[in-house]
């Protein structure tokens, strides 16, 4: 049985609304595990500000399938007593059935990443993941162009999203968020990362909905900033968070070769986390009207 948008958990249109009003981008952080997603929850409950919690298909795998983690995401939102606005969001979703199983699961909002196929098969299987969604509440990002992983951005240049390709998958789909590639990669840049502004700022300016910038991980803050103003109004962090945990993780673990609890362990990475997080959010609202 589909379980219909829970007050608990919301989609993620009225958040992406309010920051692309007001000039600010909401955070994406992608969730791991248990702990990973009670840091991101206490910490951005202290700050009071809405989040969306990304999980990836290999994320969802690792913890125990899409079902576990929309059980656990409501039970924690429960528990420790949340009152911001929660979205709960499938990170690249490759296909329709991944994308519906997640959402008879309890998501609130999928990205249906059909990226890797001609322009007229992703707005093919987009608007199949939209026909489904929307009746039930569920907000929908798709994705034009193909964010590379790992790459130096100046060789995915010719994977960048065009404002005509951009235009047709909004028009033909009707999405609530769209993920153009323009010069961001996933995980680590190799040489500096390269955005076409100029592109993002066209797009914005023809499109009326909230744009997306994935890989957010490694790029300067004054090109964040940049992005914001030219129609940022969501933006993908995952690597950022694995990196500063890992960092203290393993310092702790130097330093304390005695500890074995994993409870512990995994604890002594989650003061990198949460300063992590206040950082990132003071820089997503830095310029905020
Ligand atoms: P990073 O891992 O580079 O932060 O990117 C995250 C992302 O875009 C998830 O969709």
């Amino acid at each position: 049985m589909i379980k219909m948008v829970t007050k608990m958990l919301v989609n993620m249109i009225e958040m992406l609304k309010d920051a692309k009003e007001h000039h600010y981008a909401i955070a994406h952080f992608n969730i791991n595990n248990l702990e990973w997603t009670q840091y991101i929850l206490e910490e951005m409950e202290k700050l009071k500000r809405p989040v969306i919690l990304g999980v990836s298909e290999g994320a969802a795998k690792y913890m125990g399938g899409f079902s576990v983690v929309a059980e656990l995401v409501k039970a924690l939102v429960s528990a420790m007593k949340i009152t911001i606005p929660v979205c709960l969001h499938v990170d690249h979703g490759s296909s329709f059935s991944v994308c519906k199983e997640a959402i008879d699961a309890g998501f609130t909002s999928v990205m249906i990443d059909a990226s890797k196929y001609p322009l007229s098969e992703n707005i093919q299987i987009t608007k199949e993941v939209v026909s489904y969604a929307h009746p039930l509440g569920i907000s929908v990002e798709a994705e034009v162009g193909h964010i590379g992983e790992n790459i130096n951005s100046l060789d995915s240049k010719e994977l960048n999203a065009t404002l005509e390709e951009a235009k047709m998958l909004y028009e033909k789909t009707q999405i609530d968020a769209l993920a153009p590639a323009l010069g961001s990669v996933h995980g680590l840049y190799k040489g500096e990362p390269h955005l076409d502004f100029e592109r993002m700022k066209e797009i914005k300016e023809n499109l009326p909905i909230p744009l997306v910038l994935h890989g957010g991980t490694g790029i300067e803050e004054i090109k964040i900033q940049k992005a914001i103003a030219c129609g940022i109004s969501k933006i993908n962090i995952n690597t950022e968070l694995q990196l500063v945990w890992s960092k203290a993780v393993r310092t702790f673990l130097d330093e304390n070769k005695e500890v074995y609890d994993p409870r512990k362990i995994i604890a002594s990475g989650k003061e990198a986390i949460q300063t992590r997080i206040k950082e990132i959010i003071t820089l997503f609202e830095s310029e905020r009207m």
